[in-house]
């Protein structure tokens, strides 16, 4: 497909790249009002969006490495960097790897949210829920920050 080659915020990125970057614009402020909604117990708009966010960033996150791998995956990258290759690996691997953890954490923050849901008075489950929750909001915050990095390095530096 033609127009996935080139990107259009006037960087080297990519298309795909380039709407990943835009797409937070709208991914934070709709996780901010999804969590807001779970701290005023509105839980099936928190469930809906919280939910919609989870499988729309996993589904674009699988794309997003299909198209890469067929561009050449790490060559691709690497052509396109300016700038000391270890120390660019060292950041875009601290980036994947918190990219994996937070991926994971937010399955089971799912989980317990949807316990937490069926059984009103487990209050165990909602304080898990509460603590997975929280703590998966800021590992995607730095996730995103990480991926601005990671951007900004391979199609904007040098
Ligand atoms: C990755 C997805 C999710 C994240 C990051 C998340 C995050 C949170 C957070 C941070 C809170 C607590 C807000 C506060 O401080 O009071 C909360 C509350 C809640 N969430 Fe989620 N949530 C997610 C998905 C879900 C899902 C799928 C359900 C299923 C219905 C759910 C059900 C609830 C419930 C029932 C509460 C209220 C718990 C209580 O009464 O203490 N959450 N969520």
């Amino acid at each position: 497909m033609e127009f996935l080659k080139n990107g259009f915020l006037g960087t080297r990125g990519d298309f795909l790249s380039d709407l990943l970057i835009c797409a937070l614009a709208i991914i934070v402020p709709l996780l901010l009002f999804a969590i807001q909604s779970g701290r005023v117990r509105r839980i099936k708009i928190h469930h809906t969006v919280m939910l919609a966010i989870y499988y729309t960033v996993v589904a674009y996150v699988i794309v997003y490495e299909v198209n890469m791998l067929a561009k050449g995956g790490m060559e691709f990258l690497e052509a396109n960097v300016r700038m000391d290759k270890n120390i660019y690996w060292i950041v875009t691997g601290f980036h994947v790897l918190l990219g994996a953890i937070t991926l994971i954490l937010g399955g089971i923050t799912i989980r317990l949210g949807m316990r937490a849901q069926a059984s009103v008075l487990n209050l165990e489950v909602k304080k898990r829920h509460r603590k997975t929750g929280w703590t998966t909001f800021f590992l995607l915050f730095f996730t995103s920050v990480t991926g601005l990095v990671v951007y900004y390095l391979t199609f904007v530096y040098g």
